[in-house]
């Protein structure tokens, strides 16, 4: 136990500090950094009036997307305004109706035209045009995606906060607006089982889904997909049970079983109609797992808080997640020298505007259809009140974990207890959910200690446990005293320590952070950079720069902490082998590495007995 006299000295000292307003809060706001406000709950659309002109026009082409197969593409809007301002903007619907008859019956609309659901993106009107407020003219480019539905665009005067709906365009849609989109690979619950999951138009009634799947070049086989989908009643609170409700259409999964270690594997999704026609994706592949244990060449990336951004610049995309299409863009880039990766909760950010789901399945649709693509769940997934999260915020805007826990499989017992554990080689992973009771006596603390219990070390030296907010250090976590979430490093710093956890993973302070290889706040080794032999103590990283506004750190200088750095980047692991392991921190802006350890050593290192960690001996016989 940490000294609780310290624990209160530095508080006081900290609280005193924080009337002098310097830190994280200060920090925070440097240029470029955004402000981490959804820029859709700006737009006050309920409030929403017309103004109509005869002589304004909104008109969107091409008519019809995708033509050439794709799931994304192209429109340009052209916006005819007689009485322009500056801060007319284009809002995107879809569906295209978003009159008052879509409404549900219990909303009371009293204001025409009663607008009930946000748009699922937006531009200002002079976006391209700066003299847009003179001529009244703009030619607006929009890159939409498939997302189940028509589309159409709406000028709006008055700006976001008091909008006025001036003229609507006509109607555009993709050729197949059902197709089956964005797969996303998981670790099933055994080693040798891929899970595909991916999002669809068609119900279980119009369509049989399934994957056709086989050895590169070999003969291919079918397997089942299961569907899911929820309504608005599964959301918790507004905004996700009102303006940011959209339909998320079907959710299906199918597995893949009894793969062979280490084989490239080719997959296309499939539904056949009921009249007997087919309904395809693209073509993808993957590698399959290794065997556990298996001594060969594993890279796994870490990272948290990456978040999503439009890459035609909707949304004032710069000012939500300003990293996030750097980060997406460098693991695409090295994608074939990675082969998991582990996105550790902070997902979209839609916070409650369920539109933003698709446009993020979209954007990691590259990297998730390649490599397993293993989620953690954050604050911004799961956290509303009276829900049962462990904490009280309103983070996830009313989505209380649904959309983590419908639109990507996780091999958990019960998906909407956010924890589970997945073997990769000779990796062992134990996944925390940090926004359910993880103390002990909790379901959760009994799953994490079984998690780590059951790493053989002999075949799987390399045991890495990750959550979303810090449970262990950073410096970050200054305000309150404790360098990390109450209860967090009390409760399972025995646990880390016992089973000799070699790195813990956080993310949701959006920066880089290393410590020493730390024991009770004590650093237990003073090597940097080439650990081995028997180390004593767990690695703690802070890796939440993945893309959303960034976090400063506070004004001490710990003895534990041994690099930090407020800027996006990721993790990447790779084990040469049961006695080499490096670990990389990789700038999103460049990909080039900034910060490196490695760590060497034998079975019996983490056999040896260090403080804390052995079971009790006997000399009886
Ligand atoms: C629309 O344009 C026509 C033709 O230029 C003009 O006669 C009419 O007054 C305009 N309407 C409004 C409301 O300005
Ligand atoms: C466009 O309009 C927005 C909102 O009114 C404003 O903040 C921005 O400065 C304008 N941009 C240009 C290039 O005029
Ligand atoms: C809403 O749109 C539908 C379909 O375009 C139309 O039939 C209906 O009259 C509109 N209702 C209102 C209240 O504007
Ligand atoms: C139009 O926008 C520019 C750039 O934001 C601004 O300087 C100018 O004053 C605006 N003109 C009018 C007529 O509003
Ligand atoms: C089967 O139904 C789909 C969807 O209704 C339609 O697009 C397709 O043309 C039909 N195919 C045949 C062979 O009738
Ligand atoms: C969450 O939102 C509700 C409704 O807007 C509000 O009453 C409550 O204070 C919020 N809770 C927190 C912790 O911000
Ligand atoms: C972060 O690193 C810089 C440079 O090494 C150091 O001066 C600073 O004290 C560190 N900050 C914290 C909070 O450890
Ligand atoms: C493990 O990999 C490291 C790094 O490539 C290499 O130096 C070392 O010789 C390997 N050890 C064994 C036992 O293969
Ligand atoms: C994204 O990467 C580019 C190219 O390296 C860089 O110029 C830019 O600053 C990066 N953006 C952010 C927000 O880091
Ligand atoms: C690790 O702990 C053991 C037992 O307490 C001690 O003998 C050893 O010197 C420690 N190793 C390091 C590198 O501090
Ligand atoms: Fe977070």
């Amino acid at each position: 136990m940490e000294s609780l006299v310290s624990m209160v000295y530095l508080f006081i000292l900290l609280s005193l500090l924080q009337c002098l307003n310097f830190g994280p809060a200060a920090a925070v706001a440097h240029a470029g950094n955004g402000d981490g406000v959804q820029p859709l709950s700006k737009i006050a659309i309920h409030k929403a009036v017309y103004a109509l002109h005869e002589n304004a026009s909104v008109k969107a082409h091409p008519l019809v997307l995708g033509v050439k197969g794709g799931d994304s593409d192209w429109v340009t809007v052209e916006v005819e305004c007689p009485k322009p301002s500056e801060d007319d903007w284009v809002a995107v619907f879809s569906p295209a109706n978003f009159n008052s008859s879509t409404c549900p019956p219990t909303e009371d609309m009293q204001q025409f035209p009663y607008i009930c659901s946000a748009p699922i993106k937006y531009k200002y009107a002079n976006d391209s045009n700066a003299e847009y407020n003179k001529t009244g003219k703009a030619s607006i480019n929009f890159q939409l995606i498939n997302q189940r539905a028509d589309f159409s665009f709406a000028l709006f005067s008055g700006g976001l906060s008091d909008p006025k709906l001036v003229a609507v365009s006509n109607v555009i849609s993709f050729v197949n607006p059902k197709a089956p989109l964005y797969p996303r690979l998981s670790q099933g619950k055994s080693w040798n089982e891929m899970t595909v999951t991916w999002t669809s138009g068609y119900n279980i009634i119009e369509a049989v889904p399934f994957v056709e799947w086989g050895q590169k070049g070999e003969s291919q086989t079918r397997s089942p997909a299961g569907t899911l989908t929820f309504h608005r009643n599964s959301m918790c609170a507004p905004p996700a049970r009102t303006v940011g409700w959209r339909d998320p259409g079907f959710f299906h999964t199918s597995f893949l079983k009894d793969l062979w270690p280490n084989s490239v594997y080719t997959y296309k999704l499939g539904h056949k109609l009921l009249n007997g026609s087919y309904a395809w994706s693209k073509s993808y592949s993957f590698k399959s797992s290794p065997y556990p244990g298996q001594d060969s060449l594993q890279r796994v990336v870490i990272f948290g808080d990456m978040g999503k951004a439009e890459r035609d610049g909707s949304n004032e995309y710069s000012n939500y997640q300003p990293g996030s299409l750097n980060t997406t863009d460098q693991l695409i880039k090295d994608l074939k020298n990675i082969d998991i990766v582990f996105h550790i909760g902070d997902i979209t950010y839609a916070n409650g505007y369920i539109s933003q789901w698709d446009q993020f399945t979209a954007q990691v649709e590259p990297i998730a259809s390649t490599v397993p693509y293993m989620i953690a769940s954050g604050n911004h997934e799961r956290d509303t009140p009276n829900s049962g999260s462990f904490y009280d915020g309103n983070d996830s805007g009313g989505e209380c974990g649904v959309l983590a826990e419908t639109m990507f499989y996780v091999p958990a017992e019960n998906r909407a207890k956010f924890w589970y554990s997945t073997d990769y080689g000779m990796f062992h992973f134990c996944i925390a959910d940090t926004e359910h009771d993880w103390r002990q006596g909790s379901e959760q603390y009994k799953f994490i200690e079984k998690c780590l219990a059951s790493a053989d070390r002999q075949k799987q030296p390399w045991l890495i446990f990750a959550a979303h907010r810090v449970l262990g250090y950073s410096s970050s976590y200054w305000r309150d005293g404790t360098f990390a979430e109450p209860m967090g490093r009390e409760s399972l710093q025995g646990l880390w320590q016992k089973y000799k956890v070699d790195i813990a993973f956080f993310g949701h302070e959006h920066n880089y952070e290393r410590t020493c290889p730390v024991y009770q706040s004590q650093c237990m080794n003073m090597e940097k950079s080439h650990y081995s032999g028997v180390v004593n103590g767990t690695i703690h990283i802070v890796v939440g720069g993945g893309g959303s506004h960034l976090s400063g750190f506070g004004p001490f200088q710990t003895s534990w902490s041994l690099y930090n750095d407020s800027d996006f980047g990721f993790v990447k692991l790779t084990a040469f082998n049961h006695s080499s392991l490096l670990l990389e921190y990789k700038k999103s802006s460049d990909g080039k590495v900034y910060d490196s350890f490695t760590i060497s050593r034998d079975y019996r290192d983490v056999l040896a007995c260090v403080h804390d960690g052995c079971e009790p001996t006997t000399l009886g016989s």
